[in-house]
């Protein structure tokens, strides 16, 4: 027998790098859907290779997915999903916001190539400074807002979840928490639902403890930029999956995630991470919850950090 079009969905990954590649390597294993792999021209070796690195690895494994590299845009028409991972990632020492201008440059044109190729998909965006870098693919893709949203609230919230689970010494399991607002130094950490199946946190944990917690939260990224010299890439690629199977497979699944806001808590015109509902609609409902005071407080700063990396991209 001799296929020449699978019948499975595709992911389009843009950027070839090390989220774009551990990305395809997860799809695939999870038999998600074929992913077209693209990078610039001169990187479309690397693409070329990995995909034949994956596929090799499929062989292995027993999956059944096609994964092609490719520097040409056309290659990815037809996908149902859009990732963004384009971009240069943090270097140490270098802010989310130092590399706006860079990034802004990468992802006007990657959005372009999206409205031509791709007009039907629901986008993640993965690139820094994140919050900026999904304002500006939703302004230029021109797509309805619920249909482009920025990963950074799941895998923020990933690390807050981690270290709760580490200084109480309980499963990973049990603990859920949530990270809100933009994804740099002024993330919120929302303590006020912190739970150990069920149990708030607060009933375990000292309040300068959590507060110690919730600092290395927003410092996470950095913590392992210092420490690899580059940026993550495992816990981001697979918290961008969790966003593309929910709206995949109609999961539904309630996530934080950097989604456009018509005034919902007071903020307009912006992208920034709130709880939402990821569905076959794509970003399906903005969630209004209670917030305490403080976290109020925090959200506003969040907001205005935002909104002055937005107007300075408007600027670029
Ligand atoms: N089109 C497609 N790919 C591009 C483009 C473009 N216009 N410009 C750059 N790229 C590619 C690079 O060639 C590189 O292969 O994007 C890839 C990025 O890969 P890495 O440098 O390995 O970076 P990575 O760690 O994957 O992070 C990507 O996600 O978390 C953010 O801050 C991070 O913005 C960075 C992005």
């Amino acid at each position: 027998m001799h296929h020449t079009t699978s019948g499975r969905k595709k992911i389009a990954v843009i950027g070839g790098g090390n989220i774009g590649g551990e990305l395809a390597a997860l799809i695939a294993r999870k038999e998600l859907a074929d992913v077209a792999l693209l990078d610039i021209p001169e990187k479309e070796g690397l693409c070329k290779g990995k995909a034949l690195d994956l596929m090799q690895n499929g062989t292995l494994l027993g999956w059944d997915c096609t994964i092609t590299g490719t520097g040409n845009w056309a290659d990815t028409a037809g996908s149902s999903v859009v990732i963004i991972t384009a971009g240069v990632p943090r270097k140490p020492g270098m802010s989310r916001d130092d590399l706006l201008s860079i990034n802004l440059k990468i992802m006007r044109s990657v959005a372009e190539n999206i409205k031509t190729h791709c007009p039907d998909a629901f986008v993640i965006v993965i690139s820094n400074p994140l919050d900026a870098m999904v304002y500006e693919c939703a302004k230029v893709t021109g797509f309805p807002k619920n249909r482009v949203a920025g990963m950074a609230g799941v895998l923020d919230s990933a690390r807050f979840q981690l270290f709760l689970a580490q200084e109480m010494g309980v499963s990973i399991k049990d603990v859920k928490a949530m990270v809100l607002g933009g994804h740099g130094d002024t993330m919120v950490p929302v303590t006020s639902y912190c739970t150990v199946n069920g149990i708030p946190v607060k009933q375990f944990i000292s309040p300068e403890r959590l507060a110690s917690i919730c600092a290395r939260t927003a410092g996470g990224g950095g913590e392992i930029v210092k420490l690899m010299g580059t940026s993550a890439y495992y816990a981001p690629a697979t918290a961008a999956v969790v966003m593309a199977e929910s709206f995949l497979s109609d999961q539904k699944r309630l996530v934080p995630a950097a989604v456009f806001c018509n005034g919902e808590y007071g903020i307009t015109d912006l992208y920034i991470g709130l709880p939402c509902v990821i569905g076959k609609g794509g970003v399906e409902k903005v969630l209004e919850i209670t917030l305490t005071e403080d976290e109020k407080a925090q959200l506003a700063k969040s907001v205005a950090a935002v909104r002055e990396l937005v107007d300075a991209s408007a600027r670029l």
